[in-house]
């Protein structure tokens, strides 16, 4: 097992979890389909590839990041892309195949922002098309589709085209899986770093999303983040006591792989020197990894999708977390009222940052604190001050 911080892990450097896929796999045999929603490196990309890797012989696994696309049109294209897959072409009716053919030997940059022509005929839009594709699918294996950074590419399509194309992009989705006959040979599954649930706060497709079964990537357990910390080390040469891994654990808190992996990937910098692990290097790992200013950032940058006054509130609630290590909720209200902002709409900026990964109120419901110490760390030193 490699030492990886920042790309997905796949194969032998992926630490088994195999609860969540186990859950995951549950839904996919139900005949409903998945909203997979956790924070920035968590690890649900790295999950859908092992999705892909373990149960890729039961299914025809379609794994497509749709990130970048900015449109609605863009969108389709990605997923069309990803359906050139040879598995999924080989079961189609000959009828689809042919059509499949026409539309891979097309480049897809040259298919029109309205659909796509074929010939003299009328061009078809991407809904009808991707919605045939499905009918036609005829292999024995269930279509599973992972559309990962699915609500980035929502949020993206509001921002650079118009909310009416987003909620129409979520309507059709749904109107897809209520499609009962698509709905028994594929299952989506759609991925985001940030809650579906606060980018439709704002509309009015709460309705569009609500049948999705809800699957969390939590943190590791204790146990499991202890076992994995001596993997690690081990299978990278490095010697690592008991009481440093529970050190490490102490400080990290919130055992999601990817802290681990950071801390593991300096010490193993210090190793290289002869410097052996103690509370003292695993003290200056962290303050090395604090000072990576990529690892952080994006926790900043993410509440430019609230509006100027919730965007200062969420900030100042996170600062004053960050100093004091814990708000009680009634503060919390009181602070809003400095930006006017009603109980109502306070309330769902704790609820969406709570959703989103930075704090949580689960020791007492009135006290919320950062799920992350490192992340406060980081935010009191380069936020707050
Ligand atoms: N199961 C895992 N085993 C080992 N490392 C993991 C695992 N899941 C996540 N990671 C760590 O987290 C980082 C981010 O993982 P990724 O799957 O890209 O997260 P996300 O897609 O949620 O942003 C990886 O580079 C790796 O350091
Ligand atoms: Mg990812």
């Amino acid at each position: 097992m490699a030492i990886i911080a920042g790309q997905a892990v796949r194969g032998k450097d992926y630490w088994d979890r195999p609860f969540i896929l186990e859950d995951i796999i549950e839904v996919i045999e139900r005949g409903e389909h998945i909203l997979l929603v956790a924070p920035r490196r968590v690890g649900k990309t790295s999950l859908m590839y092992r999705i892909m890797d373990t149960v890729g012989d039961e299914y025809v696994v379609i794994y497509v990041n749709t990130q970048a696309a900015h449109s609605e049109s863009q969108f389709w294209e990605k997923l069309f892309d990803a359906l050139m897959d040879e598995d999924f072409i080989a079961t189609l009716q000959q009828r689809a195949r042919n059509f499949w053919n026409t539309l891979s030997s097309l480049r897809l940059s040259e298919v029109g922002s309205d659909g796509i022509k074929f010939g003299d005929s009328e061009a078809i839009d991407y809904e009808k098309a991707f919605e045939m594709l499905l009918k036609s699918y005829d292999g024995d294996k269930k279509l599973v589709i992972m559309m990962d950074e699915f609500s980035q590419t929502i949020e993206n399509i509001i921002q650079y085209e118009n909310v009416e194309k987003a909620e129409k992009l979520l309507e059709v989705h749904r109107e897809l899986r209520q499609n009962h006959k698509l709905s028994q040979k594929s299952a989506f599954v759609y991925a985001g770093s940030i809650g579906l649930e606060s980018v439709v706060a704002n509309m009015k497709s709460s309705k569009d999303i609500n049948d999705l079964v809800n699957i969390d990537v939590p943190p590791l357990e204790k146990g499991d983040a202890e076992k994995f910390i001596l993997h690690l080390c081990l299978s990278n040469g490095m010697k690592i006591e008991e009481s440093d891994i529970k050190y490490i654990l102490e400080k990290i808190e919130w055992l999601i792989p990817f802290y681990i992996q950071l801390i593991i990937q300096e010490l193993k910098r210090f190793d290289r020197r002869g410097v052996s692990i103690s509370n003292q290097t695993i003290d200056d790992a962290i303050e090395k990894v604090l000072s990576y200013k990529k690892v952080f950032v994006h926790w900043l940058e993410r509440l430019e999708i609230f509006k100027k006054e919730e965007k200062n509130f969420a900030k100042d609630v996170l600062n004053t977390i960050s100093k004091e290590k814990s708000i009680v909720s009634t503060d919390l209200y009181n602070m809003a009222n400095k930006y006017k902002l009603s109980d109502y709409d306070a309330q769902q900026i704790v609820h969406a940052l709570k959703y989103d990964g930075y704090i949580n109120n689960s020791d007492n419901e009135h006290i919320y604190r950062f799920n992350s110490p490192i992340l406060r760390i980081w935010w009191y030193k380069n936020v707050a001050n």
